[in-house]
């Protein structure tokens, strides 16, 4: 595996690889959420890249981008170990140099749910679409891996690669869980075992609405009360638990189809997102 820092490098390093190039943006920390992203772009690639950097501009100025857990070396072995061949660990001016002047965004799906101002905002969303873009500009890959935990920043990114023709196939995968349920993210590292235990209701009661939908019930606002039963046993107090539709994350009044339930909660120090989809084909 090489390990690259600057674009020139990249690009050298990437000049005569085997094609289909997959990218893997990732912002470290590995879990095996991030592995199974790395072992799909394995099987379905010729090249593999990895990149690795914690993206200040997708940090809100009272968000954790200082505290953000960070751990290339183990990453890194980790990585090779998986048979990656490039891992691009950019330093922060590599990626925004002197003068940076340019974003790129994406209308309408960024400034609900996490774009929501009461919550992250839409410059977060601003800030990954415009790494992202140049994470494709930069290793020019043939198909790119997200997770499904992330359910709005891949619609998001989809939209992008969509509304400017960027030539790379965007695959989703996914969520990986612990057994508890308990979605992994890089910031379950913030919660403490008697926090983590709490986290596990999140996931329950996404797993309490799918039941319900199960049991026929198609009317949102009982389907999200099945989940907000789970949350208030646990005493936790949700950002936003809601049911939207999967194609543009509009509101849905009863579960239709491909509906997204997606919810954002803190739990101590970490503020954790998951969802599922119901009532899909
Ligand atoms: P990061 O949080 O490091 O996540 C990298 C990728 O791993 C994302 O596509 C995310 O959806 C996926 N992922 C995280 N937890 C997962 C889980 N439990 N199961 C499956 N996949 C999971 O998302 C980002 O970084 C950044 O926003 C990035 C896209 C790299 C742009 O900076």
């Amino acid at each position: 595996m090489r390990v690259v820092r600057t674009v020139a490098e990249l690009r050298e390093a990437l000049r005569d690889a085997p094609r289909p190039v997959g990218l893997v943006p990732t912002m470290g920390a590995f879990h095996e959420g991030h592995l199974s992203l790395i072992r799909a772009a394995r099987e379905e690639n010729e090249t593999v890249v990895v990149s690795l950097f914690v993206n200040p501009a997708q940090f809100g100025p009272s968000e954790d981008f200082g505290a953000y857990p960070r751990d290339e070396e183990r990453d890194a072995a980790q990585a090779e170990a998986e048979g990656v061949d490039v891992l691009f660990a950019p330093p922060v001016d590599e990626v925004y140099p002197d003068g940076f002047d340019t974003t790129v965004e994406v209308g309408g799906l960024t400034d609900t749910l996490e774009g929501d101002p009461a919550h992250r905002g839409a410059e977060h969303f601003r800030g990954v679409t415009t790494v992202v873009t140049k994470l494709f500009n930069m290793a020019q890959p043939d198909r790119a891996y997200f997770g499904q935990k992330d359910a709005q920043q891949a619609l998001v990114i989809r939209r992008l690669v969509r509304d400017l023709n960027i030539p790379v196939e965007i695959r989703v995968c996914p969520t990986i869980r612990e057994e508890s349920g308990l979605a992994l993210s890089s910031r379950n590292a913030y919660l403490s075992a008697e926090e983590r235990e709490r986290a596990a209701a999140i996931s329950r009661g996404l797993r309490a609405a799918e039941e319900t939908v199960r049991a026929g019930e198609r009317d949102a606002a009982k389907v999200l009360a099945a989940a907000r039963a789970e949350l208030d046993a646990a005493q936790i107090d949700p950002e936003y638990l809601e049911l939207r539709s999967a194609d543009d994350l509009s509101p849905v009044e009863r579960v239709n189809g491909s509906t997204l339930l997606a919810v954002a909660a803190r739990v101590g120090r970490a503020r954790l997102i998951d969802n599922t989809m119901l009532g899909g084909t």
